[in-house]
């Protein structure tokens, strides 16, 4: 019973696969030149032209699919891809979910750092920001020797952009898209190799022709000087063309749960209980991610609902009563620009370049959302102004209280009640719309979640327990909204009441 779930997935991978049985696919990630790099909308690069001479040489269709790093591997022990070409380093971690081929380059990583800050010495790493590429061979660096959290980034030009705003104190790569990312940058430059490495390509497991082909393809290209003229001629191309490859979105997918571990249970010990590469349990992510969740989550509500008062009353009173001209104005200015560009983009904004000098992260998303939040929460408040009887108003004004006693004590107590639905809404917009933190390298629930799953490989306990924190987080909020909602339709009953 219990593998029943399993068997249907397995059927509908097998589905899948033979739909696409005839198409070699390789996966990368295309911002890692000269292996892959993007050429307008097109991958090219080494690891390109040897994959699509595997397909030749098998009498297969060829196709490059680019997606994040992390889920390259993934998606050849999915099946979803065949070759996993990614200038993927050989490791024993690796070989125990994939097959690699022979070795086909001998390489390292190394240190890319501010010139005005100069990298001399490898002591100089300890305790420091270091910015990587998330799932590579970098951050394993900086884990296992360093026994440090990286900052971890989709790509590595995304890292060292981060570095040049000071978000890191220096980034750990290969050397030769390293290279490329210092190239006509005279305030970035690298060290030494830190370490070495060897690039293989990696296939499931089991799948010994397809190995064998790879194999004897590396071999001919090798001998016959076609590797040597693929590297000189991408490595020119890419010097060129210095890449700044917009991060790939493929999502990562992978069934690998019914083929490496047995049950459910082996894959939540690997998931949460088993010790990650720094020594501590993974399911640790999850616990700390949902603690800056929350954080962030209620902060920027409270955040929120201030800038959204205040808005509204000066919005109302200016349409109502023609007061607060200014404001008015400026007000209009914030819900038009906030309103008018995704929330992702002011996010990466407040922390690329308004609060470039704020060093918690924590602070940036929480005043990057509640600013976003405050525009909605404002037009919702300042419907429920407008709904209030302009009596009210003219009432509270004619027992002797200021306007803003009679907004604040009269007006708004009822308003808010009347909106308090349409509020509860936006909360819990804004509590999921969190998730997208992670693109400032803050590691809340979603990203806690995509952490384990690059490091396991897994994608089901991670990203479903995920979904289900979130689920039990929003039906929480709901459920005190609810109690909320019922004590103030009491509260104001019995104001009416003893009013009258
Ligand atoms: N060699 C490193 C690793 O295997 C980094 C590879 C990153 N490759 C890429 N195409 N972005 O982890």
């Amino acid at each position: 019973m219990k593998r029943l779930p399993l068997a249907v997935l397995a059927a509908v991978f097998s589905l899948c696969l033979a739909r696409g049985a005839d198409t070699l696919t390789m996966a990368t990630e295309a911002t890692f030149p000269p292996y892959e790099f993007l050429r307008g909308q097109e991958v090219v690069g080494i690891d390109v032209e040897l994959s699509r001479a595997v397909a030749q040489k098998l009498g297969r269709a060829f196709r490059v699919e680019n997606m994040d790093f992390d889920a390259v591997i993934p998606s050849v022990m999915s099946g979803k891809a065949q070759l996993a070409a990614s200038g993927i380093t050989i490791t024993e971690d690796r070989r125990k979910n994939v097959d690699f081929s022979i070795p086909y380059v001998k390489t390292g990583i190394v240190v890319i750092y501010p010139k005005k800050t100069p990298f001399t010495d490898a002591a100089q790493l300890k305790g420091k920001k270091i910015g990587v590429q998330s799932g590579t061979t970098s951050e394993t660096h900086v884990l296992e020797q360093l026994k440090q959290e990286p900052e971890r980034f989709k790509t590595t030009p995304e890292a060292c952009a981060a570095m040049l705003a000071g978000r890191c104190a220096f980034v750990i790569a290969d050397i030769d898209p390293a290279k490329n990312c210092v190239k006509g940058d005279d305030r970035l430059a690298i060290s030494d190799f830190i370490s070495s490495e060897e690039y293989a390509i990696a296939v499931a497991k089991g799948q010994g022709e397809l190995l064998a082909a790879v194999n004897e393809t590396i071999r001919a290209a090798q001998a016959d000087g076609r590797l040597a003229k693929w590297t000189e001629a991408y490595k020119a191309e890419s010097d060129k063309l210095k890449e700044v490859a917009p991060a790939a979105t493929a999502p990562a997918e992978k069934g690998a749960l019914g083929k490496l571990w047995d049950s459910i249970c082996d894959d939540f010990y690997l998931c949460f209980l088993k010790p990650g590469a720094d020594g501590s349990v993974r399911g640790t992510y999850l616990v700390r991610g949902l603690g800056v969740t929350i954080e962030v989550a209620l902060s920027a509500i409270v955040l929120g609902l201030l800038i959204g008062f205040l808005v509204a009353v000066v919005r109302s009173s200016h349409d109502k009563y023609g007061y607060f001209p200014f404001l008015n104005a400026v007000s209009k200015v914030y819900l038009t620009i906030i309103r008018g560009t995704p929330m992702v983009v002011q996010l990466l904004i407040t922390y690329y370049i308004v609060l470039r000098s704020v060093e918690s992260k924590e602070l940036i998303a929480i005043l990057a959302f509640g600013i976003n939040s405050g525009a909605y929460q404002a037009e919702i408040l300042r419907a429920g102004i407008t709904s209030i009887d302009p009596g009210q108003m003219e009432a509270g004004r004619a027992l002797g209280l200021g306007y803003w006693a009679t907004m604040l004590r009269i007006i708004l107590p009822q308003a808010v009640r009347n909106v308090l639905p349409a509020l509860g809404n936006e909360f819990i917009v804004l509590m999921k719309d969190t998730s997208i933190v992670g693109y400032i390298a803050l590691i809340d629930l979603a990203k806690g979640g995509d952490i384990i799953r690059s490091q396991t490989y897994s994608v089901y306990l991670p990203y479903l327990t995920v979904a289900a924190v979130y689920l039990v987080l929003v039906m929480t909020f709901t459920w005190l909204l609810g109690k909320l909602e019922r004590y103030l339709r009491n509260t104001g009953a019995d104001v009416v009441h003893n009013n009258s």
